[in-house]
């Protein structure tokens, strides 16, 4: 049996899963955090989105083995329901989720945007942020999230 530590939400954590195992099983099934969802498993929605480092994933493509040293953060690791991070307020403050399933990934994906890119422009939200996709089509309301978190990141 191979364990794996993970430095995930900033807290050291160790598994027994194979290191083969998509990173998304892992968190979901055997670290109990379900905040990244199982979409379409081929990397074609985002609904799997986390952080490694700063860089967005398809967890549900990135084997547990190429995580390495390198953080993991998932939408649990921004903020908590009486304390949401500034990214999750914004999208909370525009009702951007229908059906939500889509929300963590969109979240996680925004937050590299402007980790990256503090001020983005509409054009380059819509590109960085067109891999997720949302079924109910709240995309527009999306868009207004992640400017208004843009804005919120700037007065904090
Ligand atoms: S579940 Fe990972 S991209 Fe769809
Ligand atoms: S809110 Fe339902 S898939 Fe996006």
């Amino acid at each position: 049996m191979t364990t794996t530590t993970l430095t995930l939400n900033g807290l050291s954590c160790a598994t027994d899963a194979d290191p083969a195992t998509p990173l998304l099983y892992v968190l979901r099934d055997d670290l109990k955090l379900n905040g990244a969802k199982f979409g379409c498993g081929l990397g074609q929605c985002g609904a799997c989105t986390v952080m490694i480092g700063k860089t967005p994933v398809f967890s549900c493509l990135t084997p547990l083995s190429v995580v390495g040293a390198r953080p993991v953060t998932t939408v649990e690791g921004l903020g908590t329901p009486d304390k949401p991070g500034i990214v999750q307020q914004a999208f909370i403050d525009e009702q951007a989720a229908q059906c939500g399933y889509c929300i963590a990934g969109m979240i996680m994906r925004a937050q590299a945007l402007l980790l990256r890119n503090p001020s983005p422009s509409d054009t380059q939200i819509r590109r960085y942020m067109s891999p997720n996709l949302c079924r109910c089509g709240t995309h527009m309301r999306i868009l207004r999230a992640v400017r208004r978190a843009a804005k919120m990141l700037a007065a904090a």
